[in-house]
């Protein structure tokens, strides 16, 4: 390892980015917040997943933004479409969502070379009240795994943060995907579990830019990948949720990066 790598890389590889950095992940995060409030009049019973798809490709075109996910590890869509018990990597297609059908919107973006990364649940018609449980404990399991963020606490204070509080609530967390590293490039160390112990893992340092994305299953934890090598369901079948922002360390706390522009992060606000 170089000197100059040493500067901004830490024992673990992760990178330290400079205060003058988060200008560009708030640009790139502001972006993708706009697409995700602006998708939400496009979800609706007999709609399709690809519809929804479109009108993102589209408007990331239009905004003069990159689709971070086109072309990526052969990828071919603008946003990753997951319904009901599909855990994440949803494909978009001609399959039309179902009224009661709950889905997670991925989208990620490139402004000027950074990288914009956030997920919410949006529902088609009519939502239960288990699938309304399950989205609820979603969004504050993120939003207290935020709250976990700040110099000097580790990446284990924010998986326990998760973990505790959806175990509490008797649902479980995904094990088989996780949270990443990202900025100047869309996956980078470190993993980012989204469970795990107080104390453990790398120290959070001011300029460490990441998501957080936590899965959430009604069920049992365990997933599988279907034959289009992209799709993640619950191996029993039920219901799973996510939501996911791009967050940067900051002197003393964190700045989300994706916040909804709208102040419609949440879908039932
Ligand atoms: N946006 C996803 C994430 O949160 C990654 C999607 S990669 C794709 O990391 F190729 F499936 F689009
Ligand atoms: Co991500
Ligand atoms: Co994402």
């Amino acid at each position: 390892m170089n000197h100059e790598s040493q500067r901004y890389l830490t024992k673990d590889g992760i990178r330290l980015y400079e205060p003058g950095d988060f200008a560009g992940m708030h640009a790139a995060g502001r972006l993708t917040a706009q697409i995700l409030d602006e998708v939400a009049v496009h979800v609706f019973p007999g709609q399709t997943t690809g519809a929804i798809d479109d009108f993102i490709r589209n408007r990331v075109e239009e905004l003069n933004a990159v689709s971070a996910t086109i072309g990526y590890k052969g990828y071919q869509h603008a946003s990753c479409i997951s319904v009901n018990h599909v855990v994440c990597h949803g494909i978009p297609g001609d399959k039309k969502l179902k009224d009661g059908d709950i889905l997670n919107i991925d989208v990620t973006t490139i402004v000027d070379g950074w990288y914009g990364d956030s997920s919410r649940m949006y529902v088609a018609g009519t939502l239960s009240r288990k699938a309304e449980r399950l989205i609820e404990v979603t969004h504050d399991a993120l939003m207290l795994g935020i709250e976990a963020v700040k110099p000097g606490n580790t990446f284990g204070d924010i998986g326990y943060a998760i973990q505790s509080y959806v175990e509490a609530q008797r649902m479980s967390v995904v094990r088989d995907f996780c949270g990443h590293g990202l900025g100047r490039v869309f996956h980078a160390p470190p993993n980012v579990l989204h469970y795990g112990r107080p104390g453990t893992g790398p120290v959070l340092e001011e300029g460490m830019f990441f998501t957080i994305e936590p899965m959430v299953n009604l069920g049992r934890a365990e997933t599988k990948v279907l034959a289009d090598d992209w799709t993640a369901v619950t191996r029993d079948k039920s219901l799973s949720a996510q939501f996911e922002h791009s967050v940067g360390v900051t002197a003393d706390g964190v700045e989300i990066f994706t916040l909804s522009p709208a102040g419609t992060f949440h879908p039932t606000y």
